[in-house]
């Protein structure tokens, strides 16, 4: 399968970028809906963006240059309460998050979605949630424009990508990637493989760790067989890949709807069940490792080998099933570059996307629709 998206170039100058500059009249006609209180939190230069301690732990940087003209001020999203898409509201006024010494500023090229984004929207993880107000968006892809003082492998004009929260549920940033620019440690970036622009490298980092720590963890090696339910979404559809691709798996099977059985076999596996049709836990197949993303993991304990393993991503747990949250981590993206970079393993962007940065809104609506196929991109931005 080739990918789904040709090869573009983010065109930035030092001196000479200037958001504002920047085609932005598909976003000309957007009201400012955000109230005048929140959108004076969000812009005061002397108040920006509450960070939390917890995602940030290290100490603002006073040295962070940059040969690049970075304004103080962007357009993102924004919610200033937990709810349904209607709290989004877009903001040309936002304040540029600070650099800490261990991170980089980011100008964002493209972004994309995960089911998490829209979870902690409804407010389901309150509990560990950073403050409200919240730039949603974990992953990224785009320009290194700023570096604080303790970064030592990347540089300004880089061409990066990554999951910008290195534990998903714990403090995730304030400042999120549905912005024009956003702050990122640099242990949780990686340079963009060379043959994808940046709607297809966005659309990798939090599916592409998800998928490979759940192999990881499973203990998934060279010869086993594999199941995975919801083969066609975000994960599912990198993990069909990388347990064929990149650990050897002897015989991958998948789960999908009629309309997406060709998807999975085109990703590598060798038997693609209808869900609509077949229940997966009848036929006579036993595997050495269950990986499900769908929540059926009460099924999935049924046709597990036995000393198998069962991943579980969502949904009830039930022994030998285990749970875990992906850890964002650029060295896993660094490993797994050479893959992407040979063909091995193929980016999937949904094709109703990219979703230009006017349209975060509908681009929530359609995750939530749980139908997504591959990953659903925000391209360009702005
Ligand atoms: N624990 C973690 O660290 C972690 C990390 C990442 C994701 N997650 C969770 O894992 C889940 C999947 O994430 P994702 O990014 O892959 O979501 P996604 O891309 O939105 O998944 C959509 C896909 O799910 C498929 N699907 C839905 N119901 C199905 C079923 N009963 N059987 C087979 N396929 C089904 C759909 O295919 P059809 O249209 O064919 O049904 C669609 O292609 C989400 O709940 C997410 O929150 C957890």
């Amino acid at each position: 399968m080739e990918p789904i998206l040709s090869s573009t170039t983010l065109q930035l100058r030092p001196h000479h970028l200037h958001p504002h500059s920047l085609s932005s009249s598909s976003l000309s006609t957007l009201k400012l809906t955000t109230p005048r209180s929140l959108r004076q939190k969000l812009s005061s230069p002397v108040s920006p963006l509450r960070v939390s301690a917890n995602s940030q732990a290290a100490p603002a940087s006073t040295e962070a240059k940059s040969t690049y003209s970075v304004p103080s001020q962007m357009k993102a999203w924004v919610y200033g309460e937990y709810g349904s898409v209607d709290v989004l509201k877009f903001d040309s006024s936002v304040s540029v998050p600070p650099v800490k010494d261990d991170q980089v500023l980011v100008k964002v090229a493209a972004a994309a979605l995960n089911p998490v984004d829209f979870k902690r929207r409804l407010g389901k993880f309150k509990a560990t949630d950073s403050p409200l107000p919240t730039v949603p968006g974990y992953d990224v892809a785009g320009v290194v424009v700023k570096v604080g003082s303790q970064v030592k492998s990347l540089k300004e004009g880089d061409e990066v990508y990554g999951n910008i929260n290195e534990k998903a549920l714990e403090g995730p940033k304030q400042f999120g990637s549905f912005a024009e620019y956003t702050a990122v440690e640099e242990k949780l970036l990686a340079l963009k493989p060379k043959n994808l622009d940046f709607a297809q490298a966005a659309g990798l980092p939090l599916a592409i760790q998800t998928a490979y720590e759940g192999l990881e963890r499973s203990g998934f090696s060279d010869g086993k067989s594999i199941l995975v339910l919801g083969g066609a979404g975000g994960v599912g559809s990198l993990v069909i890949q990388l347990a064929k691709h990149v650990f050897g798996a002897s015989r991958v099977a998948a789960t999908s709807s009629t309309g997406k059985l060709e998807v999975l076999k085109s990703l590598g596996a060798d038997l693609a069940i209808d869900y609509t049709k077949e229940n997966f836990e009848d036929l006579p197949d036993k595997y050495d490792v269950i990986y499900d993303t769908v929540g059926q993991g009460d099924k999935a304990v049924k046709v597990v080998k036995e000393g198998g393993s069962v991943v579980v991503l969502t949904g009830a747990v039930i022994p030998p099933g285990f749970r875990f949250v992906v850890t964002a981590n650029g060295a896993v993206l660094e490993k797994l570059n050479p893959f992407l970079e040979s063909s091995k393993v193929k980016p999937v962007v949904d094709s109703k996307g990219p979703f230009p940065f006017a349209k975060v809104v509908e681009a929530f609506s359609y995750i939530e629709t749980n139908r997504a196929t591959g990953k659903v991109v925000i391209h360009p931005i702005p």
